[in-house]
């Protein structure tokens, strides 16, 4: 069984070390985590190792647990490493039509469904319960959190962040950077970089991200 390292010792964290030790696909020997504090400390059994950048030290292979979308990607950008370094985990509820295509580093937890044709980008989370629908396709860093539900021909830009238990309608594009609140509706385009949210949903901001959990600010509109 190949050891691992989760990269932040986040509450997604917790889920996946749950999730694999039910699965048993890894064996998960620590956790990276770039505060100090929690160094020598454990998050679900598992020690805190030290900071994000010794991972380039070690020889086991690597998943990202930074829950948002951006900061994921900007910590993944910020190591450098080969994709050859990144594991990937799914859950063993989990069901993916055989024309699923799933990207390095993803992580699929328990529950999450993708029917026919479905694309997951690079280092992707599918928090408990999503649903993916024939033909949606999905960028690098996508994180859908609990419940979200993809209707069909879904296209999705790279780091997108769609909320719990929120719902999209068929043929529709999410442009990059983009946010879609928890329990919405949404039925039209949101461009590159916007927060939408709401049933149905409706623009809160723009032109610039605005994720949670990230510093990012933005023009309220
Ligand atoms: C959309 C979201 C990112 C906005 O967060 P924020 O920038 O901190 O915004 P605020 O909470 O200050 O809310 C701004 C306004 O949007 C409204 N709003 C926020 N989220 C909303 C939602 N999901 N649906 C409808 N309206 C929403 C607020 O009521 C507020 O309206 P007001 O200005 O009229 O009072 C956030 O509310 C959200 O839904 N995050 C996803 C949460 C989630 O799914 N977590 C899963 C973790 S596993």
């Amino acid at each position: 069984m190949a050891k691992v390292l989760l990269l932040a010792a986040s509450g997604l964290a917790r889920e996946t070390i749950e999730s694999i030790a039910q699965t048993g696909d890894h064996e998960v020997v620590g956790l990276l985590d770039d505060n100090a504090a929690l160094h020598g400390s454990e998050l679900g059994g598992i020690p805190v190792l030290g900071p994000l950048d010794i991972a380039a030290q070690r020889t086991e292979q690597l998943l990202l647990c930074v829950g948002k979308s951006v900061a994921r990607a900007a910590v993944a950008a910020r190591l450098g490493l080969p994709e050859s370094r990144y594991a990937t985990h799914v859950h063993s509820s989990v069901f993916l039509g055989a024309s699923t295509q799933l990207g390095t580093g993803s992580i699929v937890l328990a529950g999450c469904v993708a029917t026919a044709n479905v694309k997951i980008g690079r280092h992707s989370v599918l928090m408990p319960h999503v649903l993916l629908t024939h033909d949606d396709s999905l960028g690098d860093f996508a994180t859908l959190a609990a419940g979200a539900t993809l209707a069909g021909n879904v296209r999705t830009g790279d780091r997108v962040y769609i909320g719990s238990n929120s719902t999209v309608r068929e043929n529709l594009t999410l442009g990059d950077d983009c946010v879609l609140g928890m329990g919405s509706a949404l039925l039209q385009d949101i461009p590159p970089g916007q927060t939408w949210a709401g049933a149905p949903a409706q623009l809160l901001y723009g032109p610039t991200s605005m994720q949670p959990g990230t510093d990012a600010r933005h023009t309220r509109v």
